[in-house]
């Protein structure tokens, strides 16, 4: 028989420490939900997210945040609203500054947007960085809402334009406020990353 020299045998106790954790059950995978929001829609997914993921996860936004150590963190979801085109700073700011640690985790990326369609899809190419983008394991829009009760004067003027040259009538009014989160695409988003 081979002689096992002393490499062999740690490899061998690795091994059986691996199966063990595996037999237990005890390979759990954390999981950051890092979001930014203006009026609630991206926390809502967060949230939704945080309670049917599986594992243990935690809960980041992303404004009240200060220095986030990622060490923890086999998976890392990414998500934000969209105004004009553009992600909330916040995120932009944690994407760029963390790109590197990102890039080596698991990556889940959503937007909240009010755009559907391809042009959802299309805006969520742009506001990402590549890398992130290109390597996500999940990567949704979830759909968004407009609360008119908690907007400023132009923001409702920016909505009802567009809203109209859009043909989005249901916007238009200003007043009722809308929601088309997608509680499909929010489950669609939940297996991909439960099932890494
Ligand atoms: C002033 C303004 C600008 C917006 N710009 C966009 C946009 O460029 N693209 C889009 O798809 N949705 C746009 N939306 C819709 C928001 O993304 C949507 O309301 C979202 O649900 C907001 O999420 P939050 O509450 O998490 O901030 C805009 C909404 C407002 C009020």
């Amino acid at each position: 028989m081979k002689k096992l020299n002393k490499y062999s045998i740690i490899i061998i106790i690795i091994n059986l420490k691996s199966a063990e954790i595996m037999l237990k059950g005890e390979v759990i995978l954390n999981t950051l939900i890092a979001y930014a929001t203006k009026y609630g829609s991206a926390k809502k997914c967060s949230e939704i997210l945080s309670q049917n993921l599986a594992g243990d996860v935690d809960l980041c936004n992303l404004k009240n945040a200060k220095d986030i150590d990622l060490s923890k963190y086999d998976k890392v979801i990414i998500g934000s609203s969209v105004y004009i085109g553009q992600i909330r700073k916040e995120v932009k700011e944690f994407c760029t500054n963390k790109l590197s640690e990102l890039t080596n985790k698991k990556i889940g990326l959503f937007i909240c947007c009010m755009h559907e369609g391809e042009e959802a899809i299309e805006q969520m190419q742009n506001v990402f960085p590549k890398e992130l983008f290109d390597s996500a394991i999940a990567k949704e829009h979830f759909g968004g809402e407009f609360s008119f009760d908690k907007m400023n004067f132009i923001e409702k003027f920016i909505v009802k334009t567009v809203s109209k040259k859009d043909g989005k009538k249901e916007a238009v009014d200003g007043k009722k406020s809308i929601s088309n989160l997608s509680e499909e695409r929010i489950k669609k988003f939940t297996q991909a990353m439960n099932d890494i």
